[in-house]
């Protein structure tokens, strides 16, 4: 499972559209259903529109009517697992439980595995605005 969805998200990387960064970013997404979701970073000439690989995947996967999601795996050229930016950090706190591994790799094959609660500690949620 894990390593399939490494492999996925290892794959994805080569689809990445990144002629200004030229940082390939490969994310795979399994719904507990057992589908698989991917994505890759998707630039823009206008730099802030651009759209990181995780929340391709993740939107990929709510757009098709899938939000019960299981595991995620996340895959760069960095030296340490590639760590995911805030704002797809909070996308993924959106739909993921708190349990929800997330597993972290580069192309040398190093892996961290980590949890929503900890990659997104004390994170803004929909309770916040209801709960007074
Ligand atoms: N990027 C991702 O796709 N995911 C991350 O978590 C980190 C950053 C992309 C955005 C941009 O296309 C490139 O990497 C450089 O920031």
């Amino acid at each position: 499972m894990k390593k399939q969805l490494l492999a996925e998200a290892k794959n994805s990387m080569k689809n990445a559209y990144v002629p200004y960064s030229k940082f390939r970013v490969g994310a795979a997404l399994r719904t507990k259903s057992g589908e698989i979701y991917t994505g890759c970073n998707i630039e823009n000439a206008a730099y802030p529109v651009s759209c990181c690989a995780e929340r391709v995947a993740i939107f990929k996967a709510i757009s098709n009517g899938d939000k019960e999601f299981a595991e995620m795996a996340v895959a760069a050229d960095t030296k340490r697992p590639v760590p995911p930016c805030g704002s797809c950090r909070q996308v993924m706190s959106e739909f993921f439980d708190k349990s929800m591994s997330i597993h972290l790799t580069n192309i040398h094959n190093d892996i961290k595995t980590v949890k929503m609660e900890e990659l997104l500690p004390f994170s803004f949620e929909q309770a916040d605005m209801t709960d007074k």
